[in-house]
């Protein structure tokens, strides 16, 4: 009798982000951008990861697209394009562990959105395959790998609700953020590639602070706080994509507090007054015909 031992299987759940504050302060010669950002993890909006044992050194990744009917898009790659595999590979490189393992994705969060789905991913898997290896990297050697596969992974890496970010975002200080924000967030039909928005926005070397913005909402409430919102990006999205500019008029027409785009979009959100504004509004912008919604609440700690 061959004895096999059993197999694990270990999930995760690997949430959204809005970045609240991002300003773009200057070109750099890598063709990267200098920036600082705060940004607010959405614990209610989640992709589901999950990791379990291959008995050879194979990497397999299966997809599973969990989306609203209304919103038909892009579908999400399997192959090496995809980041989870990359962060696979680079902890194998790193670690010199030989072990496979079978992954798996529930996409729920938009991709080319500047929502994070994809570096959240990847940095979820990390965590898992750390734990399902045994490769015992710290938490600091694991920031360092999710700074290889992409800007946004180390601050999903990182355990916090909030963070203000700045390099080219992955220099992560996690922040205490008092206040959940109620928001709702769309995406529209288009997504935005994140290297075409970089390309076409000016830089701010002047202009509002982050460390501002992140003391005014320990210290003023929610209507202050949403007042400072700012993406240097909106600009260069809006010249890219004429359903940006439609989505800023829709939300400017539906009293929000504030509204911008996230990252380099094509996601928008606009922060309400609490949580039952927030679902109204969203009914509002599904009545209106836009593709995918969502409301709730960021992240507070
Ligand atoms: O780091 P990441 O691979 O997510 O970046 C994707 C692209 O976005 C980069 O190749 C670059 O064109 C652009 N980018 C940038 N400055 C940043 C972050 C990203 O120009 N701070």
């Amino acid at each position: 009798m061959s004895l096999q031992p059993s197999s694990r299987i270990l999930s995760g759940r690997a949430p959204a982000k809005v970045n609240l504050f991002l300003r773009v302060i200057a070109r750099r010669a890598d063709g990267y951008h200098e920036l600082e950002t705060v940004m607010a993890k959405l614990p209610g909006l989640f992709d589901t990861v999950s990791c379990s044992d291959s008995w050879d050194e194979q990497l397999t990744l299966s997809v599973e697209p969990c989306y609203p009917a209304s919103f038909a898009f892009e579908p999400v790659p399997v192959d090496d394009t995809n980041l989870v595999l990359r962060a696979a590979r680079l902890l194998r490189t790193r670690t010199g562990c030989r072990f496979g393992a079978k992954l798996h994705l529930i996409k729920r969060v938009p991709a080319a959105a500047g929502l994070g789905g994809g570096s959240s991913d990847a940095a979820t898997m990390l965590l898992l395959l750390n734990d399902l290896w045994r490769t015992g990297l710290t938490e600091a050697e694991l920031l360092g790998i999710g700074a290889e596969i992409g800007s946004d992974v180390p601050f999903f890496v990182a355990n916090s609700a909030a963070a203000l970010c700045s390099g080219r975002g992955e220099h992560v200080q996690p922040i205490s953020w008092r206040i959940p924000l109620p928001i709702v967030l769309v995406r529209p039909m288009g997504g935005l590639s994140t290297s075409n928005v970089y390309r076409a926005c000016i830089p701010e070397p002047q202009g509002p602070s982050a460390e501002e913005f992140v003391s005014c909402q320990q210290h003023l409430g929610l209507f202050r706080v949403a007042r400072g919102l700012h993406n240097s990006l909106q600009r260069a999205a809006e010249s890219l994509s004429e359903e940006i500019g439609a989505l800023r008029q829709l939300f400017q027409a539906n009293n929000v507090i504030s509204h911008q785009l996230t990252g380099s979009g094509s996601a928008y959100f606009g922060i309400c007054q609490n949580a039952r504004h927030a679902c109204v509004i969203a009914n509002k912008m599904r009545g209106a015909g836009v593709p995918w919604v969502w409301s709730g609440m960021t992240a507070a700690a």
